[in-house]
């Protein structure tokens, strides 16, 4: 007999693209880390809407930010100067490198308008600087110009011809990058740690390196801390653990919260590339979605929640590699990850362990071919991660 959650999913083949393949569930409601189904069955939420639902879900302050600002203005376009979206921008610079912030709405959109605008800066200088340098594994999105840098070529496939001018260099390999920069190069785009390729972190000293490389070419250096940044590995950006800055740097999933945003932040130099008429978004800068993300960022730096998300990742951390050590190299190849962004590298694809898990009431998902990947909203309190650990261990010992 069909269920409720059976019935939504038929009515959504009817209606949706197939180029998803959802859960056999229908969330209907969230609270903390907790998520219910139309049956009413609750689930522990070990993946925050990927890596996006950083306080939890149907977080008080959020609302009450969401309602105040509903119940004022919900959208003008950027012909007109709204608050929120400057307010948000205040809090973005005065508390990174960055000193002028392009606002959009997704990661995509963020990755978008940082490879623009480094191609126009050179070209305003004169420079035929064209060339962008990613790496192997990373994601940076579904554009075509985005899915262009991202480094898997199964993403790729059926698009071609992608856009010029890219190439992947091996993931951590400053030799590679050395080998491929060129005169014609625009920018180095990279993430701080690879999110989707299988939470994959460089060897330390890389991302300096990139650093010293992209001066010497007199290229661009761009962070892509769409998953990453704002508190996910316990500092409100992960470059800051590395003592690197870059040139841009572009956020969106947690940055509202659970509301669509994305920005591109960049120094006042650099942001001169793009002037009226360049680059723009009707929805960028929403003031709902901007007084939302203001508010994620006053509870992360005034909260403490960053330094919980410190601590519950050490716990996090330590219970999987305790996972690892039982469950034994044949089950767990190795485990990965900082703060409350982990994985566990798989012997298999983890479909039938993620499936084994949310019949048993926790919600985790895949990274790469074989990771199972965890990222939960940082304020998870140390008896759900414990719970979720037990679980997982379970279920790992059980099924994989
Ligand atoms: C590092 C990184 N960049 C960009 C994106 C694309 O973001 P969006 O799906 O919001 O376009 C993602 C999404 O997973 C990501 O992980």
């Amino acid at each position: 007999m069909p269920t409720t959650n059976s019935k939504i999913a038929d009515r959504g083949s009817q209606v949706l693209v197939g180029n998803y393949a959802p859960q056999p569930i229908a969330l209907v409601r969230g609270e903390g880390c907790w998520l219910y189904d139309a049956e009413d069955n609750r689930f522990l939420d070990l993946m925050g809407g990927i890596a996006t639902a950083v306080l939890g879900h149907a977080n008080p302050k959020l609302r009450a930010a969401l309602d105040e600002q509903a119940s004022r203005l919900w959208h003008v376009s950027n012909l007109y100067t709204t608050e929120p979206q400057i307010g948000l921008a205040e809090r973005l610079t005065a508390n990174s490198f960055a000193e002028a912030i392009y606002f959009c709405n997704s990661g995509a959109e963020a990755n978008e308008a940082a490879l623009k605008l480094a191609r126009r800066h050179h070209r305003d200088h004169g420079r035929d600087r064209f060339e962008i340098i990613a790496f192997e594994g990373a994601f940076h999105g579904r554009t075509l110009f985005t899915v262009s840098a991202t480094g898997t070529p199964a993403y790729w496939k059926g698009f071609e011809p992608l856009v010029p001018g890219f190439h992947h260099a091996a993931w951590g390999d400053l030799d590679t990058v050395r080998e491929l920069l060129s005169e014609r190069t625009a920018a180095i785009l990279v993430e701080p740690i690879q999110g989707e390729g299988g939470i994959r972190l460089p060897a330390p000293g890389f991302l300096k390196g990139l650093r010293d490389l992209a001066d010497e070419n007199g290229c661009l250096l761009i962070f892509d801390e769409v998953q990453v940044g704002i508190g996910r590995t316990g500092t409100l950006f992960a470059h800051e653990q590395e003592g690197v800055t870059p040139d841009v740097m572009t956020l969106a999933k947690a940055l509202g919260g659970g509301i669509p945003i994305g920005a591109m932040c960049t120094t006042r130099e650099l942001s001169k590339a793009l002037v009226p008429g360049t680059h723009a978004s009707t929805f960028g800068g929403n003031p709902l979605a901007c007084a939302v993300a203001a508010t994620v960022i006053d509870e992360l730096l005034a909260g403490g929640v960053l330094d919980h998300a410190k601590a519950m990742g050490e716990r996090l951390g330590a219970g999987l590699a305790a996972i690892a050590a039982d469950a034994g190299p044949d089950r767990v190849l190795e485990t990965r990850g900082r703060g409350l962004l982990r994985g566990l590298a798989l012997a298999k694809p983890p479909a039938a362990i993620i499936d084994a898990c949310r019949e048993r009431g926790v919600l985790v998902i895949a990274a790469g071919e074989n990771v199972l990947r965890l990222a939960p909203p940082l304020v998870i309190s140390p008896g759900e991660i414990d719970h979720g650990l037990a679980v997982l261990r379970d279920v790992l010992l059980e099924v994989g």
